[in-house]
């Protein structure tokens, strides 16, 4: 029987007879298990814990200013570190799925490395890992995936040497929420969809660019504000917005226009495994089509995605 409470104690006490007076790295994501593991770590060894925090230019409208300006209220000791332009550098002109997520891999570990080398005295790299990482990590797609395909290329980055502390690897995910109550953290930030490692470079089929990334940041913005305006935010396990590389015709007053389409995907699941299709209400989706479409410009057409996971997949890269 799992009390939050006695766990928080447990492992706090743990981790400081563990680390003792060690530097300890950690790469925060903004999402639920790093930042649990962030808080618990600072719990125990306080600004031994160095958080790097890394714009990928990649996330939502906004996310990396505000969820750093939370991180730094928590008291933790973070560095935020924006690194889009390694990254759009990285990406440029690449269209595969696969070469992206690939490209993202390898730019956010030299970024790291090169935070990292900054730090002195480094013992220990932290991890968020949750106990169903550990058993599927067979499976996994994404950074920890990438990082084992780095692995067999060249040599490991000097931060993977580090000895690694893991202090959810026993939790599942509604049990790290529940440690991460316990520690008073933000219930809007525990309570978030999953978002992909490679963010938005997955949601914008082909390549990407800047001008991509802003249009999709503000339909995204507007889905999901709109979710959470109308109370539909919390019974949707995960929910994005994804850019189209075709343009369909419209009309625009008197003129015809010629400009974007964007799909919107709302999916009910319990892993990620199987998802099915949320049946979000008409009058919902007519609301947030025209918002998106008399404010974002560039698109003129909204479509919602009504595919199950199998065979879709949740995204569509
Ligand atoms: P799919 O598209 O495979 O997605 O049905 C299942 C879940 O995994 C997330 N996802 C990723 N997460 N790196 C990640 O960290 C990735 O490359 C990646 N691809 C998919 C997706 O958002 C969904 O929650």
């Amino acid at each position: 029987n799992f009390t939050p409470d006695t766990f928080v104690e447990d492992i706090v006490a743990e981790l400081k007879l563990k680390i003792q007076d060690d530097k300890v790295v950690l790469g925060l994501s903004g999402g639920v298990d790093s930042t649990v593991a962030a808080v618990l770590l600072n719990k125990a060894i306080g600004d031994n814990l160095y958080c790097i925090f890394v714009n990928n230019g990649l996330l939502r409208k906004n996310e990396f200013e505000s969820v750093l300006h939370q991180y730094k209220d928590m008291g933790l000791n973070v560095k935020g570190v924006d690194a889009t332009d390694r990254f759009m550098a990285a990406l440029a002109g690449i269209e595969d799925p696969e070469l992206k997520r690939k490209a993202i891999g390898r730019v956010f570990i030299e970024v790291f490395d090169d935070e990292a080398h900054l730090l002195t005295d480094v013992k220990w790299l932290a991890q968020g890992t949750i106990y169903p990482d550990v058993i599927e990590s067979i499976s996994v797609k994404g950074p920890s995936a990438t990082i084992k395909s780095h692995h067999n290329v060249g040599g490991l980055p000097d931060f993977m040497k580090l000895q690694v502390v893991e202090p959810l690897r026993m939790l599942f995910k509604d049990e790290v929420r529940r440690v991460g109550a316990t520690l008073g953290i933000d219930p809007e930030l525990l309570g978030r969809h999953p978002f992909p490692g490679p963010g938005l470079s997955i949601r914008i089929l082909g390549d990407i660019t800047l001008e991509k990334v802003r249009i999709l940041q503000e339909v995204d913005d507007i889905f999901i504000k709109g979710l959470k305006e109308h109370g539909l935010y919390n019974s949707v396990w995960q929910a994005g917005a994804i850019l189209l590389p075709v343009n369909s015709v419209g009309v625009m007053g008197d003129e015809r226009t010629y400009e974007k389409v964007v799909a919107l995907r709302a999916v009910e699941s319990t892993d990620g495994m199987t998802a099915d299709w949320v049946h979000l209400p008409y009058d919902f989706l007519q609301k947030v089509s025209n918002k998106i479409i008399n404010n974002v410009k560039g698109v003129n057409r909204v479509v919602y995605d009504i595919s199950s996971k199998p065979p879709a997949t949740i995204e569509w890269e």
